[in-house]
């Protein structure tokens, strides 16, 4: 007992010092903060390429914006240039193929997600090289197939696109297809393999998103919201990677339900969305938490073995 007494008189000791460290740092780390946040401000100054208001419900390039388009408009404009990408790209031979939400939402019935902001596709670094070389910035009609519908598209490339690490984050977009009546477009993102010696096979997208070879080639052929589409081989693995298996089973979401006769997600004003469904996510997410408990540090550790002791 004596022991524990002087163990804890220690243990309360060192905290009182380690606090005080810990005020030390502050008031040092206030400055540094401070250089840090400064110099946070100037680089995407220095460095981005693509502007966007990513605040809006959509998102939509700064250049090409004029106002945020209601739903039907969005789901309407995303539709026709999501055909009108995998049509141009497979006439000028860019192989691409959709990713991220843009997969889910084929996984399901073929079609995007009706609460996507934006669509996600993928291609080769080389691919990328290529796109970059030869059709930056060009201009895309595109008519729909019952002649109703005409637009046209920019593809635009990133200077950046040489750097295939995240760098500063700035540019972890590689080229876009913008819809140049509103501002919305496909994120367009090149996977490229980075470590070849360490990590051969495997290819890394500017924004930690990792793949094996083998689970992107063979490419899958499928259509897409009625066009021919290119998926990755492995398309379930990587959905359940990223999105983890819920994402393929629940069927209400962001505001949707899924129509089971219909095979279509519909509008469901009871379905929470937004700020609310992410709080209910949370909340079912809560359990997961528990394996990024920060440790706690020594001196925390040591009070914990006395407490049990
Ligand atoms: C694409 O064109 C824009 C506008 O001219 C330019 O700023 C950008 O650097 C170009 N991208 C590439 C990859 O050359
Ligand atoms: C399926 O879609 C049709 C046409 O849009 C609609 O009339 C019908 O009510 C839908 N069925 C269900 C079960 O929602």
């Amino acid at each position: 007992m004596q022991l524990r007494k002087v163990l804890l008189g220690l243990v309360t000791l060192t905290s009182v010092v380690s606090s005080a460290a810990v005020a030390r740092r502050d008031e040092g780390g206030g400055k540094l903060e401070r250089a840090l946040s400064l110099e946070a401000r100037d680089e995407p100054e220095d460095t981005k390429y693509f502007r966007e208001d990513s605040e809006l419900t959509g998102h939509y390039d700064a250049r090409f914006f004029s106002e945020v388009v209601d739903y039907d408009t969005r789901l309407d404009t995303l539709k026709h240039m999501v055909r009108a990408w995998l049509l141009a790209a497979a006439r000028e031979g860019i192989e691409t193929w959709i990713a991220h939400g843009t997969l889910l939402g084929w996984w399901w019935n073929g079609q995007i997600l009706p609460w996507d902001g934006d669509l996600d596709v993928q291609m080769s670094a080389d691919t990328l090289t290529m796109i970059g070389d030869k059709y930056n910035m060009t201009r895309h009609k595109y008519v729909s197939e019952d002649g109703l519908v005409e637009r046209e598209y920019i593809l635009d490339v990133n200077p950046w696109i040489w750097q295939r690490v995240r760098g500063d984050g700035m540019n972890v977009i590689d080229a876009r297809w913008v819809d140049v009546r509103n501002g919305l477009y496909i994120d367009i993102t090149g996977i490229a393999e980075t470590q070849p010696d360490s990590m051969p096979s495997i290819l890394n997208c500017k924004n930690y998103h990792r793949y094996h070879v083998n689970d992107i080639w063979p490419l899958r052929d499928t259509t897409f919201e009625g066009v021919p589409a290119k998926i990755p081989y492995s398309f379930d693995e990587i959905l359940i990677t990223e999105y983890r298996s819920k994402a393929l089973v629940v069927t209400e979401y962001e505001g949707h339900r899924w129509n089971t006769k219909n095979k279509t997600w519909d509008l469901a004003s009871d379905v929470p969305a937004g700020a609310e469904a992410e709080q209910l996510n949370n909340r079912v997410r809560e359990p997961e938490r528990y394996y990024s408990v920060e440790s706690g540090g020594f001196f925390y550790n040591i009070f914990r073995l006395l407490h049990w002791w």
